[in-house]
């Protein structure tokens, strides 16, 4: 993840201070009812104040979940109720807070899914997707692709990858017991919606044995593990409600990039490809990582729509000393 705190707000490095919400009088028709516009321009304002910094889109999305239009139909969608205008201000006053609005909604938009997401699991950012992308492209043309995606969290990235390329076999690992529930809730959706089922594994990725069963047989490792620098400062939306564990990697930042680069050494094949996220200041940090280990080949640090370096991508090595041989993985979740 980069610090921002979701998809409509752009890198923030400082802390807003909270403040206390007092929602001016909504403009009254004499009927109970409002408009729409006029309800996003009054909420509008409130979210600007407060520091959110794509306030108007903000509003919108609010509006469009309160009254159950997708955004695009709020301009011919009916009158708020006098209900309707209660439940919006509640949440626009907790957003205002600082909340993540995708708690707030209950859904995160990642790719072509919409998952679950609230208290306990990491909000999936949208410069993830370009890493979930890019693993749609490495295995496009594979017919049966193994793919693990290490720190699964919501399982955006695994379930995009099962969605997007259904000859994929996807192991999901996630550690957290706060994010597993999660992780299950949007895997059974996805399943049940038809996608190729995603096995769950709940393991610690710094595991030297993490999944014995697949040494030597993975065609595509992915993680965004945490990654923030301890100390950093991080919006409020983060350091309020994602989850630490899923944030903060440690002094560095790199505490669980470094054993997730050797065990993914351990569980490519010959020819497979590792694609890791990380922090925007480890843009050279972190290819240097790969291309120290001796196992990695065609290191490439990659930068996301903004410019930024977002993930390092690298093939093992298919020849040498550290060429492992392969194994076999039984199906089935834990
Ligand atoms: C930055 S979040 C990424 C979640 C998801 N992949 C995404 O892109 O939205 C990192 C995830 O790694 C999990 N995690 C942190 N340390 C872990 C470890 N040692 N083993 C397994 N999972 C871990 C956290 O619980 C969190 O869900």
């Amino acid at each position: 993840m980069c610090r921002c705190p979701h998809r409509l707000v752009p890198n923030v490095a400082t802390l807003h201070d909270y403040r206390v919400t007092i929602l001016p009088q909504h403009p009254s028709d004499g009927t109970g009812r409002r408009r729409p516009s006029l309800v996003v321009s009054r909420a509008t304002r409130i979210l600007a104040d407060a520091g959110v910094e794509s306030a108007r889109a903000e509003a919108e999305l609010l509006a469009a979940h309160v009254l159950g239009v997708p955004r695009g139909r709020l301009a011919l969608a009916d009158d708020f109720t006098g209900e309707q205008v209660d439940r919006f201000d509640a949440l626009v006053a907790r957003r205002a807070e600082r909340e993540p609005l995708q708690h707030l909604t209950g859904v995160a938009g990642f790719r072509h899914l919409e998952l679950l997401v609230g208290p306990g699991v990491f909000v999936p950012r949208p410069e993830t997707e370009l890493l979930a992308g890019w693993a749609v492209e490495q295995v496009g043309g594979h017919p049966a692709p193994l793919v693990v995606d290490l720190c699964a969290g919501s399982g955006a990235i695994a379930l995009a990858v099962a969605q997007e390329v259904p000859a994929a076999r996807v192991v999901a690992v996630e550690r957290s017991p706060a994010a597993l529930p999660w992780l299950r809730r949007n895997a059974a959706a996805r399943a049940a919606a038809g996608d190729r089922p995603v096995a769950v594994v709940e393991a610690d990725v710094t595991d030297p044995d993490l999944l014995a069963e697949l040494v030597g047989s993975v065609d595509v490792v992915l993680c965004n593990p945490p990654y923030v620098p301890l100390g950093v400062t991080v919006p409020p939306e983060v350091a309020g409600h994602d989850p630490a564990e899923a944030v903060f990697g440690g002094v560095d930042g790199l505490a669980v990039v470094r054993p997730v680069v050797a065990r993914a050494a351990v569980l490519l094949r010959p020819g497979g490809v590792l694609g890791v996220e990380h922090d925007d200041t480890h843009g050279t940090t972190v290819p240097e990582l790969l291309s120290a280990d001796g196992r990695y080949v065609d290191v490439v640090g990659r930068s996301d729509l903004a410019g930024r370096p977002r993930f390092a991508t690298a093939f093992r090595r298919a020849d040498g000393p550290h060429a492992a041989a392969a194994g076999t993985w039984q199906t089935g979740s834990s």
